[in-house]
This record gives C-alpha cells, structure tokens and sequence, in this order.
C-alpha cells in the first residue's frame, strides 16, 4: 500500500529525479524551438504550402515532444515533491512552472490562432515571448540546485 507523504518514493527517489530531470530537458527543448517556429512562420501569407507545412511541424512538436514531455515532468515532479514535503524553494520553483505551462498553452494556442490565418502577435512580439522559457529556465535551476530558503 503505498502511503503519500514525505519519504514515499523510497529507493525509487533518484531514478524518479533522473526520469524528471531527462523530460524536463525534452520539455525545454519543445518550450524554446515553438516560439522560433512561429517567428519563422509569420511573414508566410496563410494558406500557402509553406504555411500547411509550418502547421504541420508545429503540431508534431507538440504531439511527439512538447505535450508527452510536458506531462512526464509534471508527474514525476510532483512525485518528487510530495517525497521532499514542499519546502519554500519547492513552492516559489512550483509558481515559476505553472507559469512556464501557462506560456505552453500561449504557444499551442498560438499555433491554432496563426494556422486559421491571424497573427495576433508582431514577429517582435514573437521574438521577445522566445525569452520567457529561458529565463524562467535559470530561475527554476537555481531555486532547485541552491535551494536559497
Ligand atoms: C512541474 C513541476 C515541477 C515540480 C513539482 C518539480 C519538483 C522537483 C523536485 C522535488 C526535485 C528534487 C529536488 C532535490 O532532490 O533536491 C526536482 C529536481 C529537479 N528539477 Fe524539478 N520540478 C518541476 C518542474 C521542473 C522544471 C520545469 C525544471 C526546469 C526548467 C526543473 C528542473 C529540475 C532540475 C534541474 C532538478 C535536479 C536538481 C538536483 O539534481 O538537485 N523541474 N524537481
């Protein structure tokens, strides 16, 4: 019977830790070529190929790499986090996550809105939103590996 709560992973605690860190790193690597995606296909005037194929790239990513990994780290974090008991950092390192899935749903929704024809965003715009996963990036690894409180 498996009891939740602090210590429940056991001798599994580091190779749940391995698995997170691995699919984080596929999460990120999703999290930072989408936004660059949609920069490359803004100028392309809707409904061209070149267009359907930008569509097409884009939903791949998310189904084969960005969405899978996205819920491989969630789970396994979680796991983690409930076997650690939610001290300080974990919570302001949980806060930057959930905002880092936010711009995950940004970006999908991003690539619904582009593939019907709109481009509610300036490749600016784009290229500026292509920082965010970087620096959430740094924030979330210091509070995980310095644990500053
Ligand atoms: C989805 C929510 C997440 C939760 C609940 C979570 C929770 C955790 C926990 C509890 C640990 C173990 C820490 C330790 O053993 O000292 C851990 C390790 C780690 N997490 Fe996450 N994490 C999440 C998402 C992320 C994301 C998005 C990143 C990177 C952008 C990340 C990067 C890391 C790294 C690099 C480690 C290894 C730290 C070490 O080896 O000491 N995590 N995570």
């Amino acid at each position: 019977m498996i009891e939740w709560g602090v210590d429940w992973l056991g001798e599994a605690y580091p190779w749940v830790k391995a698995l997170h860190v691995a699919f984080v790193i596929f999460w990120m690597a999703g999290l930072f070529m989408i936004p660059r995606f949609l920069v490359y296909w803004h100028p392309v005037a809707p409904g061209v190929p070149e267009a359907l194929l930008w569509d097409e790239r884009c939903r791949r990513l998310r189904r084969i790499i960005l969405s899978p990994a996205m819920i491989v780290s969630w789970l396994a974090g979680l796991s983690l986090g409930f076997h650690l008991g939610w001290p300080l950092w974990l919570v302001a390192k949980f806060l930057f996550v959930v905002g880092l899935t936010w711009f995950h749903h940004w970006t999908v929704g991003m690539v619904k809105r582009f593939a019907a024809g709109d481009r509610p965003v300036s490749e600016k715009g784009l290229r500026l939103a292509n920082e965010i996963p970087s620096l959430v990036t740094l924030a979330v690894v210091v509070l995980v590996i310095v644990k500053p409180f």
